[in-house]
């Protein structure tokens, strides 16, 4: 079954001039996880922030902090996050070398480890490593960019995902990301999602919005 529904605001649509406070007041607004978007500008088109900024962010809230890296290659850099205070890392398959080796490495320093299915990356890449694996996120957008339309093509690979981790009896965070709103949150939800990441939807209209923003998106 899944677990209770939680919100992974993504700092992506936050003001990077006071993300500090941006961090904080998502926070109190009743964020469950942080959701940290790390880009290199090679694995994907955009450059984000590196494991500095997750340091400097990490005094700002107590909440898990969930850094999703969007970087190739990955291993040389876990380290890193997780000095700077990462609770969760996810990387992507296609980011290489070795799924399974990077799996290890991030397990090997305490912290819980995750797997990012891209939209074309098919759900069989997961079953190998379900048993190392403590969050699988489902890109419901093609990485590198906040603000886009959801794509509901990704649901049945949700649907599997969710059989998968019921039938593995392991407690695994079952994510999408990209394009959650309060209209297609309760599409993932049924199809068995229990983390949402949003970015645009939850830091729209400035912080006196922020609770409000969670709270519907938690409807569903
Ligand atoms: C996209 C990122 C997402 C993004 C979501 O590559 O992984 O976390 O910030 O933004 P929205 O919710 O605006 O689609
Ligand atoms: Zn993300």
């Amino acid at each position: 079954m899944p677990n209770r529904i939680r919100i992974a605001p993504s700092i992506l649509s936050a003001d990077f001039a006071k993300l500090g406070e941006e961090v904080a007041a998502i926070d109190r607004a009743g964020a469950d996880y942080i959701h940290i978007d790390v880009m290199d500008g090679h694995y994907v088109p955009n450059i984000t922030i590196g494991p500095q900024v997750v340091k400097a962010l990490r005094p700002h809230s107590a909440k898990t902090f969930d850094v999703h890296l969007m970087i190739a290659p990955v291993d040389p850099y876990v380290n890193l996050f997780a000095d700077a205070g990462a609770d969760i890392i996810s990387f992507h398959p296609e980011a290489g070398p070795d799924v399974h080796r990077t799996l290890q490495t991030i397990r090997e320093r305490g912290i819980k480890a995750g797997l990012v299915l891209n939209p074309g990356t098919p759900v069989e890449l997961v079953w190998p490593v379900l048993d190392l694996l403590d969050l699988v996120l489902v890109m419901s957008v093609n990485p590198g960019f906040g603000g886009q339309a959801f794509l509901p093509s990704v649901l049945p690979k949700v649907g599997e995902l969710r059989c998968a981790i019921d039938a593995s009896g392991r407690s695994i965070d079952l994510e999408i990301d990209g394009g959650i709103t309060a209209e297609t949150a309760p599409k993932a939800v049924a199809a068995g999602a229990d983390v949402l990441v949003a970015g645009s939807a939850s830091f729209k209209g400035g912080p006196e919005r922020y609770a409000g923003n969670i709270a519907s998106l938690r409807q569903g």
